[in-house]
């Protein structure tokens, strides 16, 4: 089921090649994230002018927004080298020193899912971001001697879809800092665009903004839903993508006008029918819908909060009157529910 998702935000293998084939190279062709991207090229030219290695940079924010295309992005920019790597594949403190003694001046590595490091491995890399300073412990037992390595300086730029979840004297230990948020409909829209002239697609303007519509402000989803709908404008409309032929396309996915599928609207539908609309616990609801809970946090609710479907409160999840609306429920005002909002 989880594999046959339409919205996952989450990379499958197959999609390797694609996700890699479509990534912006250079800022200056990365779409939408005007605050990030301005900012970044202020940071990146003065960096370069003092002839210095670029402050740390943490990006957050949920799955396929473009962390990893941003961090990219900002290696090209500098004209330096990139080594990627992610939290839990940094296993020993050895593994670590491997990769930081190895980088040159400069150099950006990257850390995915930062929020992920080991206790350890987080507490070696303090020194490092501060002081460019390795601490590494050599011998066993009473022999064993610490040994203070002077690293060249260079830029680590951290990825996370949990903020949440990063110890705070990690998070302060990033000079830069920045939330990648959904795209707006006229990004999206210039992303399918974008993506079908580098596939070589046939697509009209009703096709771009049918399929932009319905990825739910996320690139990587945009780019799945276009792969997609091609297959289908190939076999069934002589391989060109109109409005109707991208609406159709879509219906056969199950992915509705707003881009929810079948697992945001089984997670309304529970919060509203067996628990009467909530507020109700993740983990209840999980339970219920026999999903994980990590899914439905990290692929489901930032979509359906940013919609205004779901609410947030201390008590649990909240299906809000539009939700309702969306599923063609009726609403009933409770008693105690609307301070809720
Ligand atoms: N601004 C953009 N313009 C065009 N394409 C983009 C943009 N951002 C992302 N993409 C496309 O979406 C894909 C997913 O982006 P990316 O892998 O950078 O997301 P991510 O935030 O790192 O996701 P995850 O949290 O799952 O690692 C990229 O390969 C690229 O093809
Ligand atoms: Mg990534």
């Amino acid at each position: 089921m989880t594999e046959e998702r339409m919205i996952s935000p989450k990379l499958r293998e197959e999609e390797l090649a694609l996700d890699t084939s479509l990534r912006p190279r250079r800022l200056a062709d990365f779409i939408g994230q005007d605050r990030i991207k301005e900012n970044l090229k202020i940071v990146i030219e003065a960096a370069k002018e003092r002839g210095e290695a670029l402050d740390h940079v943490l990006l957050y924010g949920p799955p396929g927004l473009g962390k990893t295309t941003l961090a990219h992005c900002v290696a090209t920019g500098m004209n330096v080298n990139i080594k990627v790597t992610a939290g839990p594949a940094i296993e020993r403190a050895g593994d670590l020193a491997a990769i930081l003694t190895n980088l040159r001046k400069g150099d950006v590595l990257f850390i995915d899912e930062v929020h992920r490091l080991g206790r350890a491995i987080e507490e070696t890399l303090y020194p490092v971001m501060e002081d460019f300073a390795l601490d590494i412990i050599i011998g066993k037992g009473p022999s064993a001697r610490s040994l203070r390595l002077k690293l060249l300086h260079f830029t680590i730029i951290g990825a996370t879809t949990r903020l949440a979840l990063m110890t705070s004297p990690l998070r302060a230990r990033f000079g830069v800092v920045y939330r990648v948020d959904f795209y707006d409909q006229p990004a999206m829209e210039a992303i399918v665009r974008r993506s079908a002239r580098i596939l070589g697609v046939g697509i009209d303007e009703g096709g771009v903004r049918e399929i932009a519509r319905r990825a739910r402000g996320t690139p990587r989803v945009a780019n799945r839903l276009l792969k997609r709908v091609r297959d289908y404008a190939q076999v069934r409309a002589e391989g060109r993508i109109t409005e109707a032929v991208a609406e159709k396309a879509l219906a056969m996915l199950e992915v509705d006008e707003l881009g929810l599928d079948d697992i945001d609207r089984r997670v309304l539908a529970t919060i509203i029918e067996k628990f009467e609309g909530g507020p109700v616990g993740l983990e209840t609801i999980a339970a219920a819908l026999s999903e994980e809970s990590d899914t439905i946090m990290d692929v489901v609710e930032p979509y359906l909060l940013q919609l205004g479907f779901l609410d947030r409160t201390p008590r649990g999840r909240v299906a809000t009157r539009r939700a309702y609306q969306h599923l063609g429920v009726p609403y009933e005002e409770r008693p105690g529910q609307a301070a809720l909002f």
